[in-house]
């Protein structure tokens, strides 16, 4: 679907990086077939020399030259930035926004034309091209744009469609998820160090931990909770663990900051960004 087509990376920061890496790296499209823009000129001759794409500092340029349009910037900035170079987007381009809470209505209210929009919400492990990108349509986009996107998106990881009324609960999920299993390593390495371990080893320890459990799950046909169940032998120290959790109301605890994510998100996209 990207033959021959030209990809802008519109805000070229962490996530826009990744996925131009990953499209290059995967040989998904050739290295001339990307242009990228961002202010910060040294940065962009970074991108340059580094993957061999085309930069530019001229947004106007940018959506001009391409055809798919990856509106990688911070929500903040975005309303501005595509106000300057809106009349150049039109109908026979697609625009692929990553910005978290902007729906796809408030992007296609931005251009006087009937633009296609897909709204993509990647996640951080996109930048080890391990993400996991699930997106919605706007109503201009078609099967030809939802494979376009697919394309791009598959470079970091995996895909998956959703309805636009579970982006906020996916931006919760698998958005910041990422967050959650940082901060349960960084517990479980605070106890390790607590029991005597250097920090090097007891991060080793849980890094692997994570690396392996993940990697197990995905190769199995079994739920998380089976595989929990398969290691809990009654009274060993896997029981005594899981008991501690469960007296404290662990799963609650989660449950309650996901949902704390998904009203932050929902707040969010209706402008209260406070
Ligand atoms: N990071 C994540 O885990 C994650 C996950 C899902 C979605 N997202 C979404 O992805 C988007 C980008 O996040 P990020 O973490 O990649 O942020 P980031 O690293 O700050 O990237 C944003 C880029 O936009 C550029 N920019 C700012 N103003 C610009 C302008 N006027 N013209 C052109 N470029 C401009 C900035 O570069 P200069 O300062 O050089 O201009 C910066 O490099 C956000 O909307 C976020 O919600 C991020």
């Amino acid at each position: 679907m990207l033959k021959g087509k030209t990809i802008g990376i519109l805000g070229a920061g962490n996530m826009g990086e990744a996925l131009l890496g990953g499209l290059v790296k995967a040989c998904i499209i050739e290295p001339d077939q990307v242009i990228a823009s961002r202010r910060n000129i040294d940065a962009l001759e970074r991108l340059k020399r580094v993957y061999g794409i085309r930069v530019t500092g001229d947004n106007r340029e940018l959506v001009t030259k391409a055809d798919v349009i990856v509106v990688a910037l911070k929500p903040q900035v975005l309303p501005e930035v595509l106000d300057d170079v809106a009349s150049q987007i039109t109908h026979d381009k697609l625009v692929i926004s990553i910005a978290a809470g902007i729906s796809t209505g408030m992007l296609e209210a931005m251009f006087a034309d009937h633009v296609p929009v897909v709204r993509v919400m990647p996640n951080v492990p996109a930048l080890s091209g391990e993400g996991i990108s699930p997106y919605c349509l706007g109503q201009y986009a078609r099967e030809a744009h939802a494979l376009m996107a697919n394309e791009v998106f598959s470079a970091v990881g995996v895909t998956v469609m959703v309805d636009e009324d579970l982006m906020d609960p996916v931006t919760a999920l698998s958005g910041t998820g990422p967050a959650y299993v940082f901060y349960l390593m960084e517990a479980m390495v605070e106890a390790g160090v607590e029991m005597g371990f250097p920090p090097i080893v007891a991060r080793a320890l849980v890094r692997q931990t994570f690396y392996g459990a993940s990697k197990l799950l995905s190769e199995e046909l079994r739920t998380p909770a089976q595989l929990r169940r398969m290691v809990t032998s009654p009274g060993g120290t896997t029981h005594a663990a899981i008991t501690t959790l469960q007296s404290h109301d662990f799963v609650k605890i989660v449950k309650n900051a996901v949902f704390a994510a998904n009203q932050r998100a929902h707040e969010l996209g209706k402008g209260n960004r406070s």
